[in-house]
């Protein structure tokens, strides 16, 4: 083997900005799924924000119920007003009658409260139009089908080991950590994403499992963001040989910058931050609004 070797702070700005642009869309695409992970597996248990319990009842299922009962009372909380859930309850306790779903009007609830997103044209989500697909989730809460664990898990695995492919590529240049420690941080993503997936399975079959997802989880997610801040700092911030004489005009511009970024800092830390932590939470609850 030649020595040849690449490191990000020599890169050629253009291949920087290249990088930078997809580590950023990449990070925002991380941010989404996690969004999206509190939203559905989040609501299981009907409270915000993700535990063990809405792991559990995502892939063991809750058996205690029928799907139709927990998903009213977690992610589908509040579609329907608290009568109406209650009566679409009563009626799956009574048995889930054909008569009784006409009779006892749930039909009016569910065309009325539901169908706008349970229909045909929804991908993904039962129809309701038909009673045998309302029928069916009247039947004890086993958690995630094979059939749905089988697609989820294809996708996982080939799309997200893509994405580790390019940010370990881009971190392989790094130089801040030696060959050994760097891989070690490459390989960890595929371990935790290769344990996260079959965790999956496992707590399919059995709840204590549940915890090694949460943990693959964060190993995958740490792993991630070890790699992406490494990268982004040897690209942009690494320490350049610049030195200034004393007394020198590049020491003078240099205690200005000082000032101004120590002004910028403390304006950023007292008024810019707290603003958009507000704004942050601002926009979490209508958005958890907008999703009721
Ligand atoms: C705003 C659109 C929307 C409305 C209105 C809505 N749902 Fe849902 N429903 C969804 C989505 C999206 C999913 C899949 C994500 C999830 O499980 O949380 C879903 C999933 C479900 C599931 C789980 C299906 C499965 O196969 O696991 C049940 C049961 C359900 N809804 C019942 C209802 C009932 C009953 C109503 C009316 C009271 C209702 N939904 C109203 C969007 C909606």
């Amino acid at each position: 083997m030649s020595s040849f070797k690449i490191t990000l702070n020599e890169l050629d700005t253009p291949v920087k900005v290249l990088f930078t642009g997809y580590l950023t869309t990449v990070a925002i695409g991380y941010l989404f799924a996690l969004i999206q992970i509190l939203f559905t597996h989040g609501m299981a248990d009907g409270k915000f924000g993700l535990s063990i319990d809405d792991i559990v009842y995502s892939y063991y299922g809750n058996r205690s119920g029928t799907v139709l009962e927990n998903k009213l009372a977690g992610s589908m909380k509040g579609k329907a007003s608290e009568q109406e859930t209650f009566k679409i309850i009563q009626w799956v306790r009574d048995g889930a009658s054909h008569n009784e779903f006409v009779n006892g009007g749930v039909d009016k609830i569910i065309e009325a409260k539901c169908v706008m997103c349970h229909n045909e044209g929804a991908a993904g989500i039962p129809d309701f139009e038909e009673f045998e697909n309302i029928k069916e989730l009247t039947t004890e809460d086993e958690g995630a089908t094979f059939s749905s664990l089988t697609r989820v898990s294809h996708i996982h695995l080939f799309g997200i080991s893509f994405i580790f492919m390019f940010v370990g590529l881009i971190f392989s240049f790094s130089t801040s950590a030696s060959s050994y420690y760097k891989s070690i941080a490459i390989g960890m993503p595929y371990a935790f994403l290769i344990i996260d997936i079959l965790s999956w399975w496992l707590t399919k079959l059995h709840p204590m499992f549940a915890s090694l997802i949460m943990v693959a989880g964060a190993g995958m997610g740490i792993s991630f963001a070890f790699m992406w801040l490494v990268s982004l700092k040897e690209m942009w911030f690494m320490e350049k040989d610049w030195f200034c004489k004393v007394e020198s005009l590049c020491k003078k511009k240099f205690k200005i910058l000082f000032k101004i970024s120590t002004k910028s800092i403390e304006f950023i830390r007292m008024t810019v931050i707290p603003k958009s932590i507000a704004l942050v939470k601002g926009l979490f609850s209508w958005i958890f609004n907008k999703m009721k």
